[in-house]
């Protein structure tokens, strides 16, 4: 039997056409989303990611802004840029696209962003309020990846999950979310003993540590769902013999292309898991949903909240 294909795109238009409501009320009563991107330098793969955002804000009728400092850039001028953002009103959402250059200090930098409009979720007081289950903004990836299972209807509930990958990005928030929808959960890392015995034990795994197919079918218990975070771009023949050997089609498309797209769990997963999400079209268009996801949230509770209005009325009024 072969899994169910989680689809990320369907999610995301579902929640496009949600977000589209609301950002039309929100406009209607006065308050336009609107979401900066801090673009450092020239780096082509962040040029793409933020051009995407940028798109998606224009598709859901949100405001935006590009700002682009020169790679130079030192970490006193990226914190002025950071605080121009966090006292315009205007602006509900502030994303730094990360990485950014070595001379500058990437803590310091996200730890300037205003909690209210991390809409990356990387801020240490949003990832507290995440341990402590307070609301607040979640990284998009995991946040993504939560839509994905709740809306195909996974049974979470005291489920076993298996986490891999303790980023701060993805691993370690992911593992708090599931524990908060009550899972019970496991987080694995590159010293962990006997992977394959661990990972046999979930009924949700997520895979998110950027090795290509390194998640074997073998180790995965038939009917699991399988949440794939990686997304590595396989070069050599070797490689993608062994990750396409029951996949033709695949196989030769590398060949014509000299390169692929594949998650952390091997190919052969789709035969033993319930339910997949494919690499690509599975986790990687939710990141993008849930930035958008977190920019309306933030416009609604900076902006549209009764305590806006005082602040506001008390501001005009000196
Ligand atoms: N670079 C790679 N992924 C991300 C992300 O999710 N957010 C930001 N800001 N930068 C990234």
């Amino acid at each position: 039997m072969t899994a169910r294909i989680l689809d990320g795109a369907k999610i995301r238009d579902q929640i496009f056409v949600e977000l589209k409501d609301e950002v039309r009320l929100l406009t209607s009563a006065g308050v336009r989303p609107g979401l900066a991107a801090v673009l450092v330098g020239d780096n082509p793969a962040s040029q793409l990611y933020v051009k995407s955002k940028i798109a998606a804000c224009e598709q859901l009728g949100l405001a935006s802004a590009l700002l682009t400092p020169p790679a130079t850039v030192n970490t006193l001028d990226l914190l002025a840029v950071i605080e121009d953002l966090n006292r315009d009103n205007e602006v509900d959402g502030i994303l730094v696209q990360l990485p950014l250059p070595t001379q500058v200090d990437t803590k310091r930098i996200l730890e300037a962003v205003d909690p209210s409009k991390d809409v990356d979720g990387f801020h240490p007081v949003n990832l507290g309020r995440l341990v402590s289950g307070r609301p607040g903004l979640v990284a998009c990836t995991p946040a993504g990846c939560m839509e994905i299972l709740r809306r195909n209807d996974i049974p979470i509930e005291g489920a076993n999950a298996v986490v891999l990958g303790r980023s701060d990005i993805v691993g370690k928030p992911m593992a708090l979310l599931l524990m908060h929808a009550n899972t019970t959960v496991t987080i694995c890392h590159s010293k962990t003993r006997d992977l394959p015995e661990v990972v046999r034990h979930a009924d949700i795994i997520v895979a998110a540590m950027g090795k290509a197919g390194f998640v074997e079918a073998s180790w995965i218990k038939p009917g699991a769902a399988v949440i794939d975070v990686g997304t590595n771009r396989v070069t050599d023949a070797k490689g993608a013999e062994r990750l396409f050997r029951n996949f033709p089609e695949r196989l030769e498309k590398f060949r014509a292309k000299g390169n692929a797209l594949v998650g952390d769990v091997h190919p052969d997963a789709l035969n033993v898991a319930g339910a997949l999400t494919p690499v690509p079209g599975g986790v990687g268009p939710m990141t993008i949903t849930m930035l958008m996801s977190n920019t309306v949230k933030a416009a609604r509770l900076r902006r549209a909240s009764p305590r806006f209005s005082a602040t506001q009325s008390i501001a005009g009024a000196r």
